[in-house]
């Protein structure tokens, strides 16, 4: 078969199968195109995307701002690593800090990346700034949490799936119920080592679990009373999705290191950092910490371009308006329905439960449905199906997913 040649889905579904390892299970759709809330399939079929890469696309599919800037770049300088300085990274480097206020900024490449490196960070400053003895740093994290797929990543992940005969585990991690600020107070009362709490603002893959309105602003009070980093992982939230650039925003809260990755180069490229102030930052020192790719003028020139294409087209504020009408436009519904017991979210990062358990394949058979009603979703954990379009998406085309979504379900109702 020659490389270029047409496929139809099924070859490609088979070839993905037999050369690629099997460490997703996709929906079933080959996509060919991308054009802001829209994807095409290789037979030419539209759909909504309804999931954005998990937040990746919050600019759209193929924006042109983001690839315009990127083909620029590509034609002039791709990567000299950083052996030497180019001409982008600084430039990136400021808008993205000052965006964020923060002074400084560690470029990677992937989340995962980001939030190792946010480890790393942490626990230097434990041993070099507050003291704790060598190699006894503890940071508090969450049951349920999701922040990438590393081996010391899962090593305090509490999924049986990412977690299977990947061991020994790294240590150092406390695990504590999500949205508890006892069991938190608890953990920094109880141990003298504690360096940081690393916390998703948000559980987006473990279901968009949103935290009780006050568990991040005191969380932060919390760590500040214990010199303790509050580190925040807006790999999925982060970027407008949640109606603000950040959701931890929406508390007022300042982390001390703010990890970000996805949409901050708009689905275009990997491109992922790490923000603190100078007191924390400047535990790294040159050697200690590195990439490749992190900060090569490509990802520097896409990222500029992606956050600016944010603000100009007031992503955050489309997000919060029509999150709170998506939100009330299925709650209106699920009153008349059995099917869905709940609906819940932020801004556009939102998510229904099915009236299931979560070994049933009820919504994995919803997404397939809504798939062939022509719009692109997917369950995140069993029962629950995660609703999170690009943000560049008008009242119009809300309404309209709305509708396909309603009649969708109305189909699982009989
Ligand atoms: C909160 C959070 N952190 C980190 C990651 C990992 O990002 P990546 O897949 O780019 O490594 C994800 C990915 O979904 C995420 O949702």
């Amino acid at each position: 078969m020659a490389v270029l040649e047409h496929l139809t889905s099924q070859q490609a579904i088979d070839l993905e199968n037999k050369y690629g390892a099997h460490n997703y299970h996709p929906l079933p759709v080959v996509l060919s195109r991308g054009e802001g809330v829209y994807v095409w399939d290789v037979e030419g079929k539209k759909y909504y995307d309804f999931l954005s890469a998990y937040s990746a696309v919050n600019q759209g599919h193929c924006h042109p701002k983001i690839v315009g800037a990127m083909m620029d770049q590509a034609k002039t300088l791709t990567l000299t690593s950083r052996a030497f300085y180019n001409d982008m990274l600084g430039k990136f480097e400021k808008y993205v800090t000052e965006i964020f206020s923060f002074d400084k900024l560690l470029p990677m490449n992937t989340g995962a990346e980001a939030v190792e490196t946010a480890v790393k960070i942490c626990r230097r400053w434990a041993y070099e700034k507050k003291g704790i003895p060598e190699n006894q740093a503890k940071i508090i994290v969450c049951e349920n949490n999701f922040h990438g797929r590393t081996t010391t990543i899962i090593s305090f992940s509490n999924d049986p799936v990412a977690r299977k005969n990947y061991g020994p585990y790294t240590e150092g991690f406390i695990k504590i119920a999500y949205d508890n600020l006892e069991a938190l107070e608890a953990a920094l009362q109880s141990n003298s080592d504690v360096a940081g709490f690393l916390v998703e603002p948000i559980q987006g893959e473990a279901g968009v679990y949103v935290p009780t309105e006050g568990y991040l602003s005191e969380a932060k009070a919390l760590c500040e009373k214990h010199n303790v980093l509050f580190i925040a992982d807006e790999v999925q939230t982060g970027i407008a999705r949640t109606g603000r650039m950040l959701a931890v925003d929406h508390e007022n809260v300042k982390p001390d290191i703010l990890v970000l990755g996805k949409a901050l180069s708009g689905g275009a490229y990997p491109v992922s950092a790490v923000l603190a102030n100078d007191e924390i930052m400047d535990v790294i020192t040159p050697g200690s910490h590195g990439s490749t790719y992190g900060g090569n003028p490509v990802a520097a020139a896409v990222g500029m371009a992606a956050m600016e294409v944010v603000h100009e087209e007031g992503l955050a504020e489309n997000a919060q308006e029509l999150g709170e009408l998506f939100r009330s436009e299925l709650n209106k519904f699920i009153t008349t329905c059995d099917l869905v017991v709940k609906v819940r979210g932020k801004g556009l990062l939102n998510a229904i439960v099915i009236n299931d358990t979560e070994e049933s394949s009820t919504a994995w058979n919803i997404c397939l449905a809504l798939r062939d009603n022509g719009l692109l979703a997917k369950p995140t954990h069993g029962n629950i199906i995660r609703f999170a379009p690009p943000l560049v998406m008008n009242r119009e085309q809300l309404l309209d997913c709305v509708s396909i979504i309603i009649k969708t379900l109305q189909e699982f109702e009989k």
